[in-house]
């Protein structure tokens, strides 16, 4: 393994984040700053008050990030940020800092695509992933089934026509009370709850086998809930967790499986901040074992966004001379497949 380092910078949502990554998969520091508490007032991510927020915390986290690797900029090889997608404002803060410190210091800049970083966190723990495999990327802003063709190409092979699986356990989780993150609170009381009490309809998207639609679901749990309030009925909200995350869980696990056997991949990773939860990870376990292929998985501080697994992805660029120049912007809508 090479010893560069990547001193990489993440701020593409609500966490204020910088890595230092030795050789593409050792994690000298890795340091997050959550601003959940502040937008949990509010219910959800508020943009504005979220660029704010990383402008203040970007140095010290950086500062904090050099110090516990043992470093000082000068030992290190490259600088790199996501550039995108992600909320504008957020992502501005990140690739502004990085292109500051590329000027003052001459190191190369590497502009990192957001997903790629999510799927590469799984080479941190798993020494021995290697492409080809296919990744299942469910976080709060996409959901995505792709094959990981090799460490710089990516090919998707199915996303979400509307909601991502994230933003599905948040919106049902704010309507049934439980609150701001909803994904964690969803998995909670799903423990609790009965997955077979109500059955809601798994959606099939027209026209392409891999493709998702978590929309349907979210508006089916919205409508159950009001026509129990209508017949003054109660609702049990575990019972209504653990029925929505079942039918979300095995409609990620079906296409996973399905992929896994079209393309004769022996090894499926799960990444982003959803690959958190206890349900899809013991579901894509039991799948993965019965198809014969191995599952890997991040532990859950690599799951959530984190700027190792952009250092990680950089890594690889920065072996193929992918480096950019200081017209690097941010881009929101930046796709996983198109060239940077
Ligand atoms: O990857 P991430 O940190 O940010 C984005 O890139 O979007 O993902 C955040 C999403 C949120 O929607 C959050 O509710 C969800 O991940 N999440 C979970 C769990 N932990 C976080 N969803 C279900 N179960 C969890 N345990
Ligand atoms: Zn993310």
């Amino acid at each position: 393994m090479s010893d560069i380092k990547i001193l990489a910078i993440e701020s593409s949502c609500d966490e204020t984040a910088a890595a230092v990554v030795e050789g593409g998969r050792k994690v000298l520091s890795n340091v997050i700053y959550s601003q959940i508490d502040l937008h949990t007032l509010y219910g959800g991510v508020v943009p504005e008050i979220a660029s704010r927020k990383h402008i203040e915390k970007i140095n010290p986290v950086i500062e904090t990030a050099l110090s516990e690797a043992g470093c000082t900029l000068s030992d290190i090889d490259a600088i790199a940020v996501t550039y995108g997608p992600g909320l504008v404002g957020p992502l501005l803060v990140g690739v502004a800092e990085a292109k500051a410190i590329a000027f003052a210091t001459g190191l190369p800049l590497i502009g990192v695509h957001h997903i790629k970083g999510h799927i590469c966190a799984n080479y941190i723990e798993h020494e021995d992933l290697k492409p080809p495999f296919i990744s299942l990327v469910v976080s709060g802003g996409h959901t995505h089934l792709v094959r990981v063709a090799d460490y710089c190409t990516y090919e998707v092979i199915g996303r979400t026509r509307d909601d991502a699986a994230g933003e599905a356990f948040d919106k049902v989780a704010r309507a049934i009370g439980l609150g701001y993150p909803g994904g964690p609170k969803i998995d909670e009381a799903a423990k609790k709850g009965n997955s077979e009490a109500i059955v809601f309809p798994k959606a099939k998207v027209e026209g392409s086998a891999y493709d998702f639609s978590f929309s349907g679901i979210k508006s089916a749990v919205l409508n159950y809930i009001n026509h129990a309030e209508m017949k003054g009925e109660t609702v049990d909200p575990c019972d209504l967790a653990a029925s929505f995350q079942k039918a979300v869980v095995e409609v990620l696990t079906e296409h996973a499986v399905m992929a896994i056997r079209q393309f004769g991949l022996h090894e499926i990773a799960l990444a982003g901040g959803v690959a958190s939860n206890t349900a899809l990870r013991a579901s894509m376990t039991d799948a993965c074992a019965r198809e014969g292929v191995r599952f890997y998985c991040p532990s859950p501080i690599y799951c959530t966004d984190n700027a190792a697994m952009i250092g990680v992805a950089a890594y690889h660029e920065y072996e193929k001379g992918n480096f950019a120049d200081f017209t690097l912007n941010a881009e929101p809508a930046v796709k996983i497949d198109q060239q940077s």
